[in-house]
């Protein structure tokens, strides 16, 4: 059995210790999230080989790949160089993919450092970019050889942020466990806990296990996104990823009621949690159901004129259907 490339840490201090290690033996650059060294400036004693980078969704581009690239050549890394990336999952996309296409691909680790990250954007090895053609358009698949996490990085994490990250978190529920629905229910934002962590990872990590490239089950770590990526894109990424992903959550909970007969009570129940967490229940989309197909075009999850499309029949029994493209741009709400 392959061994799991997760490691779990208790403080900042346990993994400052495990990474002194780490840099010493193998690390050769390091890439961190401008907010995070801010507020965290203990990991500068991590090593001086370090660069600082201001990420945002709308800088996760080419233009910001090519600076990293540039700067590898610069720090003359090599295929059997490792690259470290500390920061969220806009970071380790970007950083992924400079690190996954340089000299055809140098050795990587990830510490997430959102809550988002470390339960899902972290895992699985897909990174990517943005462009004018839609989110994640350019990308490549190339598993990180080790992800650390450490719980203490959400004590600086705004609110808003750890809401993002319970989506994506609950949505690992929806695909396999009811239990870890039902805990995430009953959580208090401020107190996630490593459990949950754990729990999330381990699903994502079991489904990508079985399809890699995602040519199947795979796809169901989708659910949601198809509508959360159309709003993130409309919305011109002021509604963040793991908030649409809620509202696109909803809807297809509310499709699959008509569809595969799921329960009303669960739809109901993940609309109340996001009323409770203060997030949108639903979006209304500026562009016109012929502006939305043509970004859907681009989307991958897209051909001739279905889209494959995550619903549920139980909690923790996702299927992939064939739906409609048009069908599917009538259940949403324009202004
Ligand atoms: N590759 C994948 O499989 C995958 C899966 C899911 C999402 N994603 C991608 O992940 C991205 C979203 O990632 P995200 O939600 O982590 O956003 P993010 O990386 O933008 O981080 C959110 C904000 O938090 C700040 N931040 C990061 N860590 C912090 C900390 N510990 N304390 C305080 N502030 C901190 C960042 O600077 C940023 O302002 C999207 O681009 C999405 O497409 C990728």
């Amino acid at each position: 059995m392959q061994e799991s490339n997760v490691k779990y840490f208790k403080n900042l201090n346990e993994l400052l210790i495990y990474c002194d290690k780490l840099t010493d033996d193998k690390i050769s650059r390091i890439y961190i999230d401008k907010q995070v060294l801010f507020k965290f400036p203990q990991l500068k004693k991590l090593s001086e080989n370090y660069k600082e980078i201001e990420i945002i969704e709308e800088k996760k581009n080419l233009d910001t790949v090519s600076k990293i690239w540039e700067d590898m050549f610069e720090k003359s890394i090599q295929r059997s160089s490792t690259v470290l990336c500390i920061g969220g999952g806009v970071l380790s996309d970007a950083v992924g993919f400079a690190s996954s296409t340089y000299k055809r691909g140098t050795g990587l680790v990830i510490i997430p450092t959102t809550l988002l990250s470390m339960v899902d954007a972290a895992h699985g090895g897909k990174n990517g970019i943005n462009t004018t053609h839609g989110k994640n358009q350019i990308g490549t698949f190339m598993m990180p050889d080790q992800v650390l996490i450490c719980p203490e990085f959400l004590g600086e994490l705004p609110d808003k942020q750890i809401k993002n990250g319970l989506i994506e978190l609950i949505k690992a529920g929806f695909l396999k466990s009811p239990e870890l629905v039902q805990q995430v229910y009953e959580t208090d934002i401020s107190k996630v806990n490593i459990e949950l962590i754990k729990a999330a990872i381990d699903i994502k990590n079991e489904i990508i296990k079985n399809d890699f490239k995602e040519s199947s089950e795979r796809m169901y770590l989708n659910f949601g996104h198809t509508i959360g990526h159309l709003i993130e894109i409309d919305s011109k990424h002021s509604i963040p990823h793991g908030e649409a992903v809620g509202i696109g959550i909803l809807k297809a909970l509310k499709i699959s009621e008509k569809m595969c007969n799921l329960d009303i009570n669960v739809s109901d129940n993940f609309e109340n949690f996001l009323k409770k967490l203060d997030l949108n229940i639903d979006y209304k989309f500026s562009g016109n159901p012929e502006q939305l197909k043509e970004l859907l075009f681009n989307d991958k999850k897209f051909s001739k004129d279905v889209v494959k499309y995550v619903l549920l029949k139980n909690i923790g029994n996702p299927v992939l259907v064939d739906f409609n493209l048009d069908d599917l741009l009538n259940e949403v709400t324009y202004a």
